[in-house]
């Protein structure tokens, strides 16, 4: 399958890459990108040869958000019809691990997106922020419950009230992200944890990671 909009590549070692590529618009989010990220998720998730699958965008940009000219003209109602939400829960259903290699801007549903994944590997540039306040929205991709479970209601309150944007050192210390690595090598270091992953059982692997998300939604009395 061919797309427009991202890029895919799949490695002998197990490993697929999916590069979301709109970079005159920093990655921004439309629909065609979201349809496509979709697509090739499920894609990679019922090929046996992908065992880990690795998103990134380039080094200025993960994505700044979902594509604020797209959404300007619409209204609510319109929004609701169209059901985009639709599209990110198929990405939450992918049983494979996803790994985000973010570098740059990761803004808004760019966050979201990142933070959907289950790891996040970020470059030292990268800047993470829920600036959907500032344009008089919320955050509509789970950030508002994801920030919160991840780094705490207090802190997830200021940065969703605020808008203000968060570096990769706060990022990891608050346990948003899991290794700071330089910019050089972010994408170098993500492959490199992904081959890992990649050569464990991978049944193992993708109930671990279901164990783990379960964790998110329930308490063991
Ligand atoms: C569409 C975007 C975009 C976006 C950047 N661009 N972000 N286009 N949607 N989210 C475009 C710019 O218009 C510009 O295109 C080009 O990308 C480069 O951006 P610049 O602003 O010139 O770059 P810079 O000065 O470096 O500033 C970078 C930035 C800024 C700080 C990331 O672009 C910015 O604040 N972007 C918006 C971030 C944002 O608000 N994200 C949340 C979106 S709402 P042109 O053609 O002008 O050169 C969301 C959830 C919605 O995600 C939930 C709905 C319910």
């Amino acid at each position: 399958m061919s797309y427009e909009t991202i890029l895919v590549e799949r490695k002998d070692s197990g490993v697929a890459i999916v590069r979301l590529n709109r970079p005159k618009v920093l990655n921004a989010l439309n629909r065609q990108l979201m349809g496509e990220l979709r697509d090739a998720l499920e894609q990679l998730d019922n090929d046996e040869a992908v065992k880990v699958i690795v998103i990134t965008g380039n080094e200025r940009a993960f994505a700044a958000g979902a594509d604020i000219k797209e959404m300007a003209p619409k209204g609510a109602i319109e929004m609701y019809l169209e059901d985009q939400f639709r599209t990110w829960d198929a990405i939450r259903r992918v049983r494979k691990p996803l790994i985000a290699a973010v570098s740059g801007y990761a803004l808004g549903g760019g966050a979201e997106l990142a933070m959907m994944c289950d790891i996040i590997i970020a470059s030292d540039t990268a800047q993470f922020g829920q600036p959907e306040i500032k344009i008089g929205v919320i955050p509509g991709a789970g950030g508002t419950q994801w920030l919160p479970r991840l780094i705490g209601k207090s802190r997830a309150m200021e940065l969703i009230l605020t808008g203000r944007m968060f570096s990769a050192k706060e990022a990891y210390e608050w346990g948003l992200v899991s290794k700071i690595v330089p910019a050089e090598i972010y994408l170098e270091e993500a492959l490199k944890m992904a081959e890992e992953i990649a050569s464990m059982p991978p049944v193992a692997v993708q109930l671990a990671k279901e164990a783990i998300n379960y964790a998110y939604q329930s308490f063991i009395m």
